[in-house]
């Protein structure tokens, strides 16, 4: 159904079925958001972001509208459920709007529609960043509360500290193995993977209350097609426990030939019963010594930390990692966006 927003409409957009023209409209409006939060990034083509809006994670289930002028999407509102939070309640929320388009009441309309298919109980969360302040006005004035306050890092590769790099990558803990796993998970190693996903539940959440993140081996094996329809590359460093053959920790990037300038430095977690041993820094100095071979186009590494991770924080900033941004989380209940709708 198409609703009416002063003289724009808020129109429902499906990705999976909508019409490449639709959905090249909506990439080239990401683009546009992007080089307002990112204008250090060349632009992510937009034939990948049309494949990455088609092939979504398996474990998504998405709900969009669009605001357009002509051809131009202008403003555009996603509500996601993702379907391994323990928290059934919890819903991820990104509302945008072109910086030449804003304080005319459009925000304030997507938010309406999208809060219009939410039942009672519902918590909607979304991010902003400080580099895009109006995002933290918008939040403040709807009522919402910042539940955790993350930085996005970045160390550029050809800055290491190469002797520190090889020196923890020496670190060689006695009784551990390194594992890499550079595509599909092994059938004998996913359950030493699941539990390296799962560790990271251990990692501060701050006052957010989306609970658990569990990954399942049916969540894993549809994360992989998604990676081989979009085409990405993914790198796990896995480190095991020789004598027990458990899950000592794990560290994950990911890259795709399309935006080779940028790793995305995801999960590392060490299991609380191997923590102190130095696993961390193996594994992370290990996973940057093969990027730096394998990658030698890729210039960058970028990775997001809540600011209350103090261990990570401790071996990131050594490994030269500089904050580029801070985003912060926030949370509103439903009821409260009710409240600011009707006043
Ligand atoms: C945040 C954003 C979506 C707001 O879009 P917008 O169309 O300008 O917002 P609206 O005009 O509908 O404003 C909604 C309310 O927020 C308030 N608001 C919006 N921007 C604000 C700002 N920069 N400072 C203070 N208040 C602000 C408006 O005054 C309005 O309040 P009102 O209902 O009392 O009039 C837009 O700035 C944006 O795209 N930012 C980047 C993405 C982002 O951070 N999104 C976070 C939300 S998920």
């Amino acid at each position: 159904m198409t609703t009416a927003v002063g003289s724009y409409a808020v129109e429902p957009l499906d990705a999976q079925t909508a019409s490449d023209a639709d959905l090249n409209a909506l990439a080239g409006f990401g683009q546009a958001m992007d080089a307002e939060r990112m204008p250090e990034d060349p632009p992510t083509p937009l034939p990948l972001r049309v494949r990455r809006l088609r092939n979504r994670p398996p474990t998504m289930e998405p709900r969009r509208w669009v605001v357009r002028e002509d051809s131009l999407v202008i403003a555009s509102a996603a509500l996601v459920r993702w379907t391994n939070l323990t928290n059934p309640d919890w819903r991820e929320l990104a509302i945008e709007v072109r910086a030449d388009r804003r304080r005319r009441g459009i925000a304030r309309t997507l938010l309406a529609t999208a809060a219009g298919v939410c039942g009672d109980g519902i918590v909607l969360s979304f991010d902003t960043s400080d580099r895009v302040p109006a995002g933290a006005g918008f939040a403040k004035r709807i009522g919402a509360k910042a539940g955790l306050e993350a930085r996005i890092s970045e160390t550029r590769l050809a800055e290491l500290d190469r002797a520190m790099v090889a020196e923890w990558a020496r670190i060689d803990p006695a009784g551990y193995r390194l594992v890499w796993i550079d595509d599909d998970i092994p059938g004998e190693l996913l359950e030493n993977v699941l539990v390296a996903y799962n560790a990271m539940n251990t990692a501060p959440k701050g006052a957010l209350t989306f609970g658990e993140e569990t990954a399942t081996a049916e969540m894993v094996r549809g994360w992989e097609r998604m990676r081989h329809r979009n085409g990405g590359l993914q790198r796990i460093a896995l480190a095991v426990h020789e004598a027990t053959g458990e899950t000592a920790g794990y560290t994950e990037v990911a890259r795709h030939p399309d935006t080779p300038w940028i790793v995305g430095q995801h999960g590392t977690a060490v299991i609380p019963a191997h923590r102190g041993r130095g696993i961390g820094k193996w594994l992370k100095a290990r996973m940057i010594e093969r990027i730096v071979a394998e990658w030698p186009d890729a210039e960058r590494i970028r990775t997001g930390n809540a600011y209350v991770n103090a261990p990570m924080l401790s071996i990131n900033d050594r490994l030269g990692f500089r904050v580029t941004f801070s985003a912060t989380v926030w949370e509103i209940a439903i009821a409260r966006v009710r409240d600011y709708l009707a006043g």
